[in-house]
């Protein structure tokens, strides 16, 4: 019931500051044929997310965790003139998809999308890094959700923004004993960002058109 509410005033808000133009939609449908159909930020999180990276002015962006591109769309737009945005999938079907998606999107050149194991990519990309990540966002296999965040402090600078989905799971963070490894993953993240030294950090609950969830949203120091 409540559930209904809440999908009702994601779509009240999507038809006024959400839309999504025909790309978007073809991109986010063309999920269906990935390893997770339901893993897409809705549009008004891409909303959200993309008017975060603007406001930090973004002309590199970082995302952990392509699927098939559609959260790179929002935040690609985003970039300033000249901006680039490097992501990471590690699922072949979803990289093809995604390499098709942002090429139909006219990010070929600006986006690049690296293929394999975010743990291994990210020590190759910080090894041959010349500039800081302006905005860093998260939504990758849940387990090595801190260690993620660590890659992401060491490639961002002083007032980079990070965000990190899916750290509430429909609540199932408050079960201190989950055997979940996704919940497990983000519960140990979540606990890190109490004495975080490096950023800092606050979650928003989250609901609308997806399960009841949240993001982690943190300002590098
Ligand atoms: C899952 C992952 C996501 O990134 C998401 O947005 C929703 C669910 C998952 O792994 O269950
Ligand atoms: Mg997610």
């Amino acid at each position: 019931m409540l559930e209904d509410v809440f999908k009702a005033v994601d779509d009240y808000i999507k038809e006024r500051v959400g839309f999504e133009d025909d790309i978007l939609v073809k991109v986010r449908e063309s999920s269906r044929f990935s390893t997770m159909p339901d893993a897409n930020i809705s549009p008004n999180q891409g909303k959200f997310l993309q008017i975060l990276a603007k406001a930090c002015n973004s002309s590199n962006i970082l995302e952990i965790g392509t699927l098939v591109g559609y959260s790179t769309i929002w935040l690609a737009r985003a970039l300033q003139e000249g901006g680039k945005l490097i992501t990471i999938e590690s699922e072949e079907i979803n990289y093809h998809l995604a390499c098709k998606n942002i090429k139909e999107a006219n990010f070929h050149g600006v986006v690049t999308i690296k293929k394999g194991k975010a743990l291994d990519i990210l020590p190759k990309i910080f090894e041959n890094q010349t500039f800081a990540f302006d905005f860093i966002f998260i939504d990758a296999d849940k387990p090595p959700y801190l260690e993620y965040l660590k890659w992401a402090i060491k490639m961002a600078r002083k007032g980079s923004i990070i965000v990190l989905d899916n750290v509430i799971r429909n609540a199932q963070i408050l079960e201190p004993n989950s055997t979940d490894p996704k919940v497990i993953g983000v519960k140990r993240l979540n606990d890190y960002l109490k004495n975080c030294k490096e950023a800092d950090f606050t979650i928003l609950q989250m609901v609308g058109e997806k399960e009841y969830d949240g993001m982690a949203i943190g300002i590098v120091k």
